[in-house]
C-alpha cells in the first residue's frame, strides 16, 4: 500500500514540473540595476548580469537584453554596451540621445573597443560563462545614463517587460523588484558606498521554449559487445535534400562556408540523427577495482565553433570519479548547495518529502551522481566547427562501488546527458549494448530503465 501511495505521489508531482531543471534547481540569470547617481533629468545606473546557472553559459553571439520604459525615458549614453537602434530622437536639438526607443535592445560590445567605451566586466561579445564553470567570469555589466526619468527613489519608475535572448530564445524574465541597495567597496577597499536604489530582474531558462527539437544526441558502445548503439534516427530532425551537406560534397571546399549567418542558421553535415552535436560514451576497460570510459563530443555544424562548452552527465558511479584525463571535471551537488540558503527551507522540506517517497520505493537515494565536464582553457575549451578538428575527447577512470557496480542491464551508460545546458536525446534502452547472455533480461531492463530514469531525476532533488 505504501508503495502505491509513493508511486502515485511521485507521478502527481511530476506531471506538474515542466520548466524546472532538477540538476540545477536554482539556476537563473539575474539582472541588477544599481542607481549610482542622480542627474538633472534622470539617473546613471550600473546594470550587472550574473549567470547563476551551474552549467548553461550564454554562448556566442551573446546576450541581447530588452525592456520597455515605463514613461518617456531616453538613454543619453552607455558604456560597455550599446543599443542596436537609436530610434526617433527628432525632438532633441543639439545633444542627441544614444537611444530614444520605448523598447531598447541592448547588446554587449566586442573585445578591444576603445577604452573610453568600456566598463568593468564588459565587452566580451555577450558571452557569459556558467557559474559552475567560471564563477568569477560569470558576469557581464554596463553603465547607462537615463534621461526624462524620475530623479529620486520616489519618482523613478522601474522598466517593464524584460526580455533576454541568450543567444536564442529560452529565457523568461520576471518583473523588476526593488531590493536592498547594493553596497560597494571603494577601490582601496577601506570604505563602503551604497547604491541609491537597486532593483533585480530574474530570468530562468526552459528548453521547451528554446527549441522544439533537441540539439544533441548520445550514442553508446562497449568493450563487451561489438554493437554500437547509434543516436536515434531523427533525434534532432529528419534529413532531406536541402537541410544538410554530405561530408564528401564539393561545397565544403568553398571559401566562407564556415562564416556564421546573421540568423545563426546551422549548416549541418548529413547524418541520420541530424543533430549539431553528438556525444559518444564508450565503456572501454574493466579493471579489478576500477573501470574506464571514453567520452567524445563531435560537432556536425559547419557554422559553429562552441567556445567554453560544457557536458553534464548523470550516472550513479560519478560519485567515485578517480581521474579525468584532458577535460576539467566538477561534481554538481544541487542538494547540498540548496541547503545553504535558509529561504529554501520550504523547498528543501518538500524535497525531503520526495526523498522519503523515493526511499520508500527504491531503498536508497543518491545526491552526487551528476557531474560537469568542460574543456581545459587554451587546450580543448573550443569545440571547432564540423570537420577534421570538430571533436574533443577524454577518458574517465571510475572506482567501482561494490554494492551497485555492474555491466549488466546497461548500468554502465549515463542516465542523462546535457550539452551546453540542453538535454540530449538518448537511445531507447532496449538497444543498449548488452553483456552477452543477458538478452532474456531485456524486457525487465526496459522497465527498469524507465523507472530508473524517473528515479534518478527525483534523486537529484533531495
Ligand atoms: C537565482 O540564483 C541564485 C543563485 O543560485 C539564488 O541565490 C537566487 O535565489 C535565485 N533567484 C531566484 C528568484 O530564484
Ligand atoms: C540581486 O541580484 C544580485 C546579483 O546580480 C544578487 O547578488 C542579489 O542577491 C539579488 N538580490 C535579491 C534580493 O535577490
Ligand atoms: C529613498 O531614499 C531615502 C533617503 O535617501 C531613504 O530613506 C528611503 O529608504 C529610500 N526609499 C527606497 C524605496 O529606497
Ligand atoms: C513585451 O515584449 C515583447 C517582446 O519585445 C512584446 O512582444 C510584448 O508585446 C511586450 N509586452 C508588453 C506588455 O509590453
Ligand atoms: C572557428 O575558429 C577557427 C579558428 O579560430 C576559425 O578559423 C573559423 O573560421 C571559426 N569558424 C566559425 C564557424 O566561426
Ligand atoms: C550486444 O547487444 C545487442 C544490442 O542490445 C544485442 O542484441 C546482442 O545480443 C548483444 N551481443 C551479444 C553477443 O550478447
Amino acid at each position: 500500500m505504501r508503495f502505491v501511495v509513493s508511486a502515485l505521489f511521485l507521478f502527481v508531482l511530476f506531471s506538474h514540473t515542466d520548466a524546472y531543471d532538477p540538476l540545477d534547481p536554482n539556476g537563473n540569470v539575474t539582472i541588477k540595476w544599481d542607481i549610482v547617481s542622480w542627474t538633472p533629468d534622470g539617473y546613471v545606473a550600473v546594470v550587472t548580469m550574473n549567470n547563476f546557472q551551474m552549467y548553461r553559459h550564454i554562448m556566442s553571439p551573446g546576450w541581447t537584453l530588452g525592456w520597455t520604459w515605463a514613461k518617456k525615458e531616453v538613454i543619453w549614453s552607455m558604456n560597455g554596451a550599446q543599443t542596436t537602434e537609436q530610434g526617433d530622437c527628432s525632438k532633441f536639438k543639439g545633444n542627441v540621445p544614444h537611444c530614444c526607443k520605448k523598447t531598447p535592445t541592448v547588446v554587449d560590445l566586442l573585445p578591444g573597443v576603445p577604452y573610453n567605451q568600456q566598463f568593468t566586466n564588459c565587452c566580451k561579445g555577450g558571452v557569459v560563462p556558467a557559474w559552475g564553470q567560471d564563477p568569477q567570469g560569470a558576469v557581464s555589466a554596463f553603465q547607462v545614463s537615463v534621461g526624462s526619468a524620475g530623479t529620486s527613489n520616489k519618482t523613478v519608475k522601474l522598466p517593464k517587460n524584460f526580455t533576454l535572448l541568450g543567444p536564442g530564445p529560452g529565457y523568461t524574465c520576471g518583473p523588476a523588484k526593488v531590493v536592498p541597495s547594493t553596497t560597494f567597496l571603494t577601490p582601496d577597499r577601506r570604505r563602503k558606498t551604497q547604491a541609491l536604489m537597486t532593483w533585480n530582474v530574474t530570468c530562468t531558462y526552459s528548453q521547451f521554449l528554446a527549441r522544439k527539437n533537441p540539439n544533441c544526441c548520445v550514442s553508446f558502445s562497449s568493450f563487451y559487445n561489438e554493437t554500437i548503439t547509434p543516436c536515434p534516427t531523427c533525434s534532432c530532425g529528419c534529413q532531406n535534400k536541402n537541410n544538410c551537406v554530405k561530408d564528401s560534397s564539393k561545397i565544403l571546399k568553398m571559401k566562407g562556408l564556415n562564416t556564421p549567418r546573421k540568423d545563426n542558421a546551422p549548416l549541418l553535415q548529413c547524418t541520420h540523427h541530424m543533430c549539431p552535436v553528438r556525444v559518444h560514451w564508450h565503456v572501454k576497460l574493466n579493471y579489478k577495482d576500477y573501470w574506464r570510459v571514453k567520452v567524445s563530443i563531435t560537432n556536425f555544424n559547419y557554422r559553429m565553433n562552441y567556445t567554453v562548452w560544457s557536458l553534464v552527465v548523470q550516472h550513479p558511479n560519478l560519485n567515485s570519479v578517480t581521474q579525468v584525463f584532458s577535460f576539467d571535471y566538477k561534481p554538481l551537488l544541487p542538494y547540498e548547495s540548496i541547503s545553504e540558503y535558509p529561504e529554501f527551507f520550504f523547498s528543501v522540506f518538500s524535497r525531503c518529502i520526495i526523498r522519503y517517497h523515493v526511499t520508500m520505493l527504491f531503498g536508497h537515494a543518491y545526491a552526487d551522481d551528476t557531474g560537469m565536464f568542460y574543456g581545459m582553457k587554451f587546450y580543448n575549451d573550443l569545440l571547432m566547427e564540423a570537420g577534421p578538428f570538430g571533436n574533443v575527447q577524454s577518458e574517465v577512470l571510475l572506482r567501482k562501488d561494490k554494492d551497485t557496480f555492474t555491466f549488466k542491464q546497461g548500468w554502465a551508460f549515463p542516465r542523462k546527458v546535457y550539452f551546453n545546458g540542453d538535454e540530449c536525446m538518448l537511445p531507447p534502452p532496449d538497444t543498449y549494448p548488452f553483456l552477452p547472455n543477458s538478452a532474456h533480461q531485456q524486457y525487465l531492463f526496459s522497465i527498469f530503465t524507465l523507472i530508473a530514469t524517473m528515479v534518478f531525476l527525483l534523486l537529484t532533488l533531495c
